[in-house]
């Protein structure tokens, strides 16, 4: 990163459900960043919780000099709860946003008294040398995100995007934490991160800079393919995903028979029970490969309520473009398989395989054999 961009970003290492629903492990990140130039430029505030250690370390970069500017380019409160703040310890900054951004600055926190600014797509805030095009970004994650691109330094502020969980500065298996949280959290909105990366294309980019995870550095290939990949919806990686639910134990066998038999074929197979796992997992592993398999149990005339919750975050999503088997289970009425199959019926572009595994309770000889069909016409693919 330039040298005059500095990061003032905070750590939360207490969270523990990041939007209330994504279990964060290793915390996050909310990050910050300053551009000192002629005018001294704040990128995004941050969660409420850390307004006096985020305007400390602003105040550590500038000492008695004041920011002329805080832009904003997302109001999640996660980045806009420490505006307010901002605005105490700084009343004569100018507050930077876009149309959307101040009705929604208005209902989170009130009419905040200080000098507006309202940016339009395609315009530019001359710092000095440093310069910041604003790019709306529309849904990616929030309506009013736009992204800044300096072109003096060759960086872009990219908003949510390329963001990841966690609070690891370094860019080590990357990968991983970025992927659960782009199909967490932005995965609905493919065709919008589409949009976003043909406008990018017209940049040189040397830097990203997000506003949760690492900086991005040097040769941004790999991550600007991975996001290419995963907002068009095509399979990352070749696989299957065994994402399952057992109540005895019986669903699971034949899960992990399959697993088996896939892995003893060379096929790489990763399997989610989804009374143990994290529910973002196995909606990243979905995603990740490009064959899944669910299996469930048959409840109360349909599907066990987590792979109900499950098959309709995958929907939620615009899952698509995968190849899809079963494994049901029904002590006397199987209806999961029928149940399943209706709750993916408005994703594009699923080819279900002909081979199912019905168990009535336990796995017999006869699931056996089911189970080795699925796992050849899995290979097939
Ligand atoms: Fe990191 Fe959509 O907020």
């Amino acid at each position: 990163m330039q040298k005059d961009i500095i990061y003032v970003g905070v750590k939360d290492e207490k969270i523990r459900l990041f939007e209330g629903q994504f279990y964060v492990p290793e915390g996050m990140l909310y990050n910050s960043y300053v551009i000192v130039d002629e005018k001294i430029a704040v990128m995004d505030s941050v969660e409420a919780g850390f307004a006096n250690e985020w305007i400390d370390n602003v105040k550590k970069v500038l000492g008695d000099k004041t920011p002329d500017y805080l832009v904003i380019s997302h109001m999640e409160p996660d980045h806009s709860g420490s505006i307010v703040k901002f605005v105490e310890r700084y009343p004569t900054a100018t507050i930077v946003g876009n149309d959307k951004t101040f009705s929604m600055m208005t209902a989170f926190y009130g009419e905040i008294n200080a000098n507006k600014l309202v940016v339009k797509n395609g315009e530019t805030l001359v710092l000095g040398k440093h310069s910041l095009l604003f790019t709306f970004a529309p849904m990616v994650h929030w309506p009013e995100v736009m992204v800044s691109y300096d072109a003096y330094a060759k960086t872009l502020f990219s908003a949510d995007a390329f963001g990841k969980f966690g609070t690891d500065l370094t860019t080590n298996d990357w990968a991983c934490e970025a992927r659960r949280y782009y199909f967490g959290i932005i995965g609905k909105f493919g065709a919008q991160v589409q949009g976003l990366i043909k406008k990018l294309a017209a940049f040189e980019i040397d830097t990203v800079c997000p506003l949760h995870g690492p900086v991005l550095e040097g040769d941004l290939t790999y991550y600007l393919g991975l996001y290419d990949v995963w907002s068009q919806y095509r399979a990352e990686s070749r696989g299957v995903a065994i994402v399952y639910v057992s109540v005895y134990g019986n669903t699971e066998k034949a899960a992990l028979l399959l697993k088996d038999e896939l892995e003893a074929a060379g096929v790489e197979t990763e399997a989610f029970d989804l009374n143990d796992c994290d529910f973002a997992e196995a909606i990243e592993g979905a995603f990740e490969f490009d064959r899944l398999v669910v299996a469930a149990t048959t409840y109360n005339g349909d599907v066990f309520p987590k792979m109900r919750e499950f098959l309709a975050a995958l929907v939620e999503r615009n899952y698509r473009n995968r190849v899809v088997g079963m494994i049901e289970n029904g002590s006397w009425a199987p209806q999961a398989g029928k149940v399943m199959t209706a709750l993916l019926e408005s994703c594009k572009e699923l080819t279900f395989i002909n081979s199912r595994c019905t168990l009535r309770s336990g796995l017999k000889d006869e699931n056996k054999e089911e189970i080795k069909a699925m796992a050849k016409e899995l290979e097939s693919f």
